[in-house]
Order: structure tokens, then sequence, then C-alpha cells
């Protein structure tokens, strides 16, 4: 999307990420889980993001369902309007990753290119994907919200996995198998990552 305002300039603030980093004690970083609706990418979200706050690291959690309720309140289930709702997220997980947060992001993210295209918007390392991995069978015989039967029964149109497509990542740094794994699990493989790689410093607060 191109900009619509004219006579806007950019205003660089004095202090920068690097030094809220330091305060922090951590690196900024998005963490974009995309999976199927009831793939878990909420429940491994919110579980990452309880036990980094209990380590003493800012992390918070964007989810789907929550964003629709405002910011997105105005987005449907269209191709488009599901590109415009990632283009959006990701303009607000690169404020909070410059804001020295590790934010979650739990959204379907069904398209490659929607995906792609936020991590083009931020810097090297500072997008970590993670497929959540669960089978179309599995997130169907859990689910959660009754949705894919409400889908099934022709309730709810453009539904992802049923009658809108899912396109997996081709090389996500993490892939969860959350039909198999626990969420501990999942959380110790982000956590994991996320330490092997530097992002969460030498100390906790
Ligand atoms: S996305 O495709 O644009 O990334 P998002 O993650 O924000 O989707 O929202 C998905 C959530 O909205 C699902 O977990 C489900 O609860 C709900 N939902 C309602 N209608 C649909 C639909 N047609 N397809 C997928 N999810 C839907």
């Amino acid at each position: 999307m191109t900009t619509k305002s004219t006579n806007i300039t950019w205003h660089e603030s004095t202090a920068t990420r690097a030094d809220r980093e330091r305060i922090l004690g951590q690196k900024g970083a998005t963490i974009w889980l995309t999976g199927l609706s009831g793939s878990g990418k909420s429940t491994v979200a919110v579980a990452a993001e309880a036990f980094l706050i209990s380590q003493g690291r800012l992390s918070y959690v964007l989810d789907g369902d929550n964003v629709r309720h405002g910011l997105n309140n105005n987005l449907g289930f269209s191709p488009e309007d599901r590109t415009e709702n990632i283009r959006r997220i990701g303009e607000v997980a690169k404020l909070f990753t410059d804001a020295g947060a590790i934010v979650f992001s739990s959204f379907i993210s069904p398209y490659r290119a929607d995906r792609d295209a936020v991590r083009e918007l931020m810097a090297e390392g500072d997008f970590i994907e993670v497929f959540v991995d669960a089978s179309l069978e599995t997130c169907e015989s859990r689910d959660v919200k009754g949705l894919y039967q409400k889908a099934r029964a022709g309730e709810i149109p453009e539904f992802t996995g049923i009658s809108a497509p899912y396109e997996a990542p081709e090389r996500p740094e993490i892939t969860l198998d959350t039909n198999s794994q626990t969420v501990e699990e999942s959380v110790g493989v982000i956590v994991g990552y996320l330490e092997s790689k530097g992002y969460l410093g030498s100390s906790s607060g």
C-alpha cells in the first residue's frame, strides 16, 4: 500500500533501540506464529509469554481474535482483508520490536506473500517465522471454538483449511509439531532458539 498523506516527514528519536535493549537486557524480536485455526498458535504464544515474563523478560502477545476486536475490527476474511490484517499487524509488531519487546504474533496468516512482506519490513534477525504444524485432521478433531463444524456445515464462508487456502512456510526458522508436542515442549523449542541466538542477553532482571 502506498502512502496517502502528503507533507509528512519522519521525526527521529534521540533515544535509540539500542538504549532500550540495554535497559531491558534483551534484543527485540517478532516471533511470527503461523498455522491453521486450532493448531495451537495462541496457546503456545501465551505460554511462552508467561515463561519469559517469569524470567524477567518483556514479552507481548498480539493475537488474531483479539486484534480483530479493535485495530482490525473493520476487516473480514477475504484474501484482501487478510492481507491488510497481516500488513497492519506487521507494522505493529515492528514498533513493539523497536521498543525492545519479544513479540509473539498469533495469526493464521495463510498467505506466504503476506508473511514474506512482514519479513521484508523488518531488519535481518528481527523476524522469526514459526510454523505451528498441526494437521487439518488434528485441528478439526480439537475444534476448540466449534468453527470447523460450522465451516463444514457451510455456515462460515472462506474458512481456512476448508474453503480457503493455507500456504505453509517453506523455510521457517522453527517448526513446531503440535500434533505430538506438548505446549511445554513447544515453548522450550522457542526459548532455546532465542537463547542460542543471543536474544535473551546474559542475565534476567
Ligand atoms: S488471518 O487469516 O487474517 O491471519 P486471524 O488469525 O486474524 O486470520 O483470525 C483467525 C481467527 O478468526 C480464527 O482462529 C477463528 O477464530 C476466527 N475466524 C472467523 N472466521 C474465520 C475464517 N473464515 N477463516 C479463518 N478463521 C476465522
